[in-house]
């Protein structure tokens, strides 16, 4: 049943069995990993893809959550640039107040907290609460929803602006953070969010932004349905490069912004794509298994020549492709990773050795899959030591590629 409007979705894609994708275990307790069915489909009435599956909230955002938003320079630029926007343009009445939904480690309220705007991060786990907290940035540990929404409104008064970055597309209740953001937002002010968009997934194959924190892939369209759905109208929309390409989406109150044609245009040009007909997503399944297919073919030939084959970028998205591809250590030995909380462990479900980047120049091994294929231009850059020695990059989206 769908999430947003209670009609029913039609499976698209299945996954199958695939662990929590931001869950790295100790090498010994790989025992008692949760798996659950990562299947995909779209509400047959308001067109909204979604996860057929919830794994409950409190198992993927707690306490050791990996994921540090402030681990890629480009996206600290894109969040600086982000803040310094809203400086600009929206945080310009007496005493402005901004609110960030999925604040992570701070990337974007840094800015904020700089120009010594009133602000405040609303972010439930705790270790990167407490990293943007160290920096002096104001941040709640706690899920966004009506209730704590009612609490920040009651303690600090309306936000002009509520921003969130790839936080939206993972919170299944939008129910309640609508009615949060109702409870919250001043009569004025705009609920501002961006997250992988469908038609660059559809386009790009890239079938790996579907995991279990993912919960929507989100569409012009269908984020607009929902937004009247709960009471607001979507009011603008922006293409972004980041992660692969994006969609920001700025909601507000009925009748208090135009509405930019730039909506309307989209939804048309989703309309031409076909986004809302079967035989897209039948394509895009039929992709995604030659993908794999050609990948595996790929790495087994390899590793028959006597090749080393690493992985690089722990990213939750290679979870789907490792598990669903049936890539193990056997076939890609170890996967390199910049963050430290994630050294020592091993990715989810397939056990491959998580190690620290630099022994990607350490050990020179002949090719290295690029798992963290958003960051290719930033990773390539910075690895330039490990293709120029003869190393090669594996890319597998939109097709397999060695570069
Ligand atoms: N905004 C950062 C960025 O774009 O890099 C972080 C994105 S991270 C993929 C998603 C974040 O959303 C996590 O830090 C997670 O703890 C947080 N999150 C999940 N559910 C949330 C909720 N209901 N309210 C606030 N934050 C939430
Ligand atoms: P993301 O795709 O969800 O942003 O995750 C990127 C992962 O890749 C994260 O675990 C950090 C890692 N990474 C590197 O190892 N080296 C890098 O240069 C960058 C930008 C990311």
């Amino acid at each position: 049943m769908c999430r947003i409007c209670g009609s029913t979705v039609g499976e698209f894609f299945d996954f199958g069995r695939q662990p929590l994708s931001d869950t790295f275990p100790e090498p010994d307790r790989v025992d008692d990993e949760f798996f659950f069915r990562l299947a995909v489909g779209i509400c047959e009435s308001c067109a909204m893809v979604q996860l057929l599956e919830e794994v409950p909230r409190d198992r993927m955002f707690h306490d050791g959550y990996p994921y540090h938003s402030s681990g890629s320079a480009r996206m600290r630029e894109h969040f600086a640039g982000t803040a310094r926007r809203f400086l600009r343009e929206e945080l310009t009445a007496d005493d402005p107040f901004i609110v960030e939904i999925g604040s992570n480690d701070g990337v974007m309220l840094r800015t904020i907290r700089d120009a010594g705007v009133r602000h405040l991060g609303v972010e439930p786990s705790g270790g990167v609460a407490d990293l943007s907290r160290a920096e002096g940035i104001r941040v709640v540990t706690t899920f966004f929803e009506e209730e704590s929404a009612r609490r920040i409104r009651a303690e600090d008064g309306p936000a002009d602006v509520i921003f969130a970055a790839n936080t939206i597309c993972h919170i299944p209740y939008l129910d309640s953070i609508f009615r949060g953001v109702d409870a919250l937002l001043a009569p004025g002010g705009v609920f501002v969010f961006e997250d992988p968009y469908l038609g660059d997934i559809l386009e790009l194959n890239t079938f790996d932004q579907i995991y279990d924190e993912h919960f929507y892939l989100f569409s012009v369209n269908s984020v607009r349905a929902a937004a009247r759905r709960f009471g607001f109208d979507l009011v603008d929309v922006q293409r972004l490069s980041v992660h692969g390409g994006e969609v920001r989406y700025t909601i507000a109150r009925p009748g208090t912004r135009p509405v930019t044609a730039a909506v309307e245009a989209m939804i048309a040009e989703e309309r031409e794509r076909g986004m809302l007909d079967h035989t897209t997503f039948e394509q895009f399944g039929a992709n995604v298994k030659r993908i794999c297919g050609d990948l595996v073919e790929l790495l087994r030939r390899l590793r028959a020549e006597g090749k080393r084959v690493v992985g690089y970028g722990a990213t939750a998205k290679s979870a789907t492709v490792t598990n669903y591809c049936g890539i193990g250590p056997d076939l890609v030995e170890v996967v390199y990773d910049t963050t430290p909380a994630k050294h020592g462990r091993v990715m989810p479900g397939s056990h491959i050795p998580v190690r620290p980047a630099s022994g990607l120049t350490e050990t020179r091994p002949d090719y290295a899959i690029l798992f963290a294929w958003n960051h290719e231009e930033e990773i390539k850059q910075k690895e330039k030591a490990f293709h120029d020695a003869g190393g090669r990059w594996i890319t597998y989206v939109p097709d397999v590629r060695i570069s």
